[in-house]
């Protein structure tokens, strides 16, 4: 029986990767930490909230006492750390926040773990650090080109800067203290129960509500999608199978531009919505090219060959499978996200769009 300390599991990738590790192994038990920011939703995890093999606690991973506790009270086997701050335009506006928990935070785990796992000069067998990072923390790519692991870290926002000091943090706890230690670095991920501030919810939720499709600059900014269940699958492999002190990129292989992601999914919807009086509403005429984002990075595109070959790791979900899913799925799950998109969702949507 392992056990896995899994922080920021009430947001959008980890309440999926818990779902997934629940769903396909009944011998690992998971304790779920999560502060509960506006991104995290308990909603998430109705699936597993009854299992003998999941617990939730409430908690900040910034704070000292706490992770020790954990760290005393169970014999934690993995740490998968996906707490953060994720949002880009957030950390333009107010970084203090992304600093604390995506820097600070990660220390706090780091230190813990070395506490619990390291006797003397030796570590104990069979213990893992896995850092979820992202391919922001290679900066911009031009036309051409493809991130790989060795490529150099050139972060531009806030958040990609604090997602990259702590890899460092992560990377030097395996040189100075040989910590057994993976880093992840994966481009966008869509899916079920993303928070609808990133730009795939964001625009199916903004289609049914007949508002404004937002296009920040000229709309021709690429990222590189995967679907999220492609990921999970992907860190499951990592944590069995990576070699410590190794960084292992994940990607899905299919580059869209912002604009062509919006028109698919109107198109979606208006295929989807067949007999529903809100399909009338849904057009192009929605889509409104807006104030670019400050720094905004123009290309992202993950090689995954190590990934693939040292793991034999591959996305199973082609875009096209995984956008009908994922659209259907909001169509399925108005509830939820109506639930998240009332109160203090409203006013973040005000501040960010209304006077861009
Ligand atoms: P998210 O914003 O949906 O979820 C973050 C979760 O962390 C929330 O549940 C929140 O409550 C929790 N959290 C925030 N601060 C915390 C703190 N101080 N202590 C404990 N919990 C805290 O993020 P996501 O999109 O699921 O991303 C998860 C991880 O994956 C992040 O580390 C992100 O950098 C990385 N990542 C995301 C993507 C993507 O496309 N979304 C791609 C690559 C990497
Ligand atoms: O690449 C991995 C990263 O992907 C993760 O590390 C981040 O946590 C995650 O938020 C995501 O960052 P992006 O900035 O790429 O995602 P976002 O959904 O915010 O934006 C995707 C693209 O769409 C980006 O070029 C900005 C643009 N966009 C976004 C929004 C919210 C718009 O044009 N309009 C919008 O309203």
């Amino acid at each position: 029986m392992k056990t896995y300390l899994v922080t920021g599991g009430a947001g959008f990738i980890g309440s999926n990767f818990i779902n997934y590790m629940i769903e396909k192994y009944e011998d690992i038990f998971i304790i779920n930490l999560d502060k509960l920011t506006y991104a995290g939703n308990l909603n998430n995890l109705k699936g597993v909230e009854e299992s003998k093999n999941y617990i939730f606690i409430k908690g900040d991973i910034t704070d000292v006492e706490l992770v020790q506790l954990i760290f005393n009270k169970y014999s934690i086997d993995y740490v998968i750390n996906f707490a953060a701050e994720s949002h880009v335009d957030r950390s333009i506006e107010n970084p203090m926040e992304f600093i604390k928990t995506n820097v600070e935070g990660t220390f706090v785990l780091l230190e813990a773990a070395k506490r619990s796992w390291m006797k003397g000069d030796q570590w104990e067998e069979g213990k893992k650090f896995i850092q979820v990072s992202t391919d922001e923390v290679y900066g911009s790519l031009g036309e051409t080109g493809y991130f790989s692991e060795i490529s150099p870290l050139d972060p531009r926002s806030p958040y990609s800067a604090s997602k990259t000091s702590a890899d460092l943090l992560v990377k030097s706890y395996h040189d100075t203290y040989k910590m057994p230690v993976n880093i992840t670095r994966c481009s966008n991920n869509y899916g079920p129960y993303q928070f609808p501030e990133k730009l795939i919810p964001l625009i199916i939720n903004n289609c049914l509500n007949g508002k404004d499709l937002p296009i920040y600059g000229d709309g021709k900014n690429i990222r590189d999608w995967i679907y999220v269940d492609d990921h999970c699958c992907a860190i499951d492999l990592v944590v069995n199978r990576g070699r410590a002190g190794q960084v292992y990129n994940i990607g899905g292989e299919n580059e869209k531009t912002n604009i062509d992601i919006v028109k698919t999914i109107i198109r979606i919807l208006k295929n989807l919505l067949i007999d529903d009086v809100r399909k009338e509403g849904i057009s192009e005429n929605q889509i409104k090219y807006v104030k670019d984002r400050k720094g905004h990075d123009r290309r992202y595109a993950i090689d995954p060959t190590k990934t693939k070959n040292e793991l034999g790791w591959s996305a199973k979900t082609s875009f096209d499978e995984g956008i009908i899913k994922t659209v259907k799925w909001y169509l399925d799950n108005s509830k939820w996200l109506e639930e998240i998109t009332s109160g203090a969702y409203e006013d973040y949507y005000k501040k960010m769009y209304f006077d861009r």
